[in-house]
C-alpha cells in the first residue's frame, strides 16, 4: 500500500521531567525513520516535550481529551488546549479509559469529533477483552466500537487513525499473532471502506505487547500499518527498533 507506517509511543502514566528529556534525547539521536513516529505523553509534560521535539520530525500528542469544549469540568483537559501545545495526535477510547473511567462508545465518538474540530488526529482505540474473545464476540465488539465513531464524525472519518488493541494483549507480554491481528484489521478496514472512499489510505495500528522482536512480523501484515506501543516505548533503543520495523 502507499500508506506511510506510523508508530506511536503511549507513555501512559509514566515518566518525570528528567527521565522524559533523557528518553527524548536518546530517541532523537536514533532517528529519523521511514515511518512517522509520535509519542503520547502525560498532559503536564506537553510543554517540555513540545520544546524538546520541535523540529525533530517526531510528533507528540496526548492520551485523552474532554468531550467538552470548555467550562465547568474540573480535572479535564480540552482539545483546544492540546492543540495549543502543538499536539498532532490524541488517543481516544484507550481500553484503560473505557475500563477504569467507564467511557462509553458514545463518549469516545464525541471525543474523536471534538479532536477533529481542533485539527488533532484522534487515534481511536478499539479491542475486545479476553472474555469477549473467548465468547466469539471479537468482531461484534470492535465493529460496535468503530461504528459509534463512524456515525459520530461523518465524512471526517478519513482523518482518524484506528488502533486495534486486544485488551488481553495489553501489558501482558502476550501479543495477538500476526494472523489474528490481520484478521481484525481487515475487518476494520472493510468497515471503514463502507463509510469512506479513503479507507485504503487510512492507518490502522496494532497495539498490545509490541516489542522490538515481534514488531516486524506484525507490521508485515497487509492491513497493519504500524503500532501503538506502551511499555516498550519507555526505552529509546527498543522503541527505535520498533519504529525501524514499520
Ligand atoms: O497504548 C498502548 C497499549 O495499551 C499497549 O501497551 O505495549 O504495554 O502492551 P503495551
Amino acid at each position: 500500500s502507499g500508506r506511510r507506517g506510523l508508530v506511536i509511543g503511549n507513555w501512559k502514566m509514566n515518566g518525570s521531567r528528567v527521565a522524559n528529556l533523557d528518553l527524548l534525547t536518546a530517541l532523537k539521536e536514533r532517528g529519523p525513520w521511514v515511518a512517522e513516529v509520535a509519542v503520547c505523553v502525560p498532559t503536564p509534560y506537553l510543554a517540555d516535550v513540545a520544546l524538546s521535539l520541535q523540529g525533530s520530525g517526531i510528533a507528540w500528542g496526548a492520551q485523552d481529551c474532554s468531550r467538552h469544549e470548555s467550562g465547568a469540568f474540573t480535572g479535564e483537559v480540552s482539545a483546544p488546549m492540546l492543540a495549543e501545545f502543538g499536539c498532532r495526535y490524541v488517543l481516544v477510547g484507550h481500553s484503560e479509559r473505557r475500563q477504569y473511567h467507564r467511557e462509553s462508545d458514545n463518549d469516545v465518538a464525541d471525543k474523536a469529533k471534538i479532536a477533529l474540530a481542533h485539527r488533532l488526529t484522534p487515534v481511536v482505540c478499539v479491542g475486545e477483552t479476553l472474555a469477549e474473545r473467548e465468547a466469539g464476540a471479537t468482531e461484534a465488539v470492535v465493529k460496535r466500537q468503530l461504528s459509534a465513531v463512524i456515525h459520530g464524525v461523518g465524512h471526517c472519518i478519513a482523518q482518524i487513525v484506528v488502533a486495534y488493541e486486544p485488551v488481553w494483549a495489553i501489558g501482558t507480554g502476550r501479543t495477538a499473532s500476526p494472523e489474528e491481528a490481520q484478521a481484525v484489521h481487515a475487518l476494520l478496514r472493510g468497515q471503514l471502506a463502507a463509510a469512506t472512499v479513503h479507507a485504503r489510505d487510512m492507518r490502522i495500528l496494532y497495539g498490545g505487547s509490541v516489542k522490538a522482536d515481534n514488531a516486524a512480523a506484525l507490521f508485515a501484515q497487509p492491513d497493519i500499518d504500524g503500532g501503538l506501543v506502551g511499555g516498550a516505548a519507555l526505552d529509546a533503543q527498543g522503541f527505535s527498533a520498533i519504529c525501524r520495523a514499520a
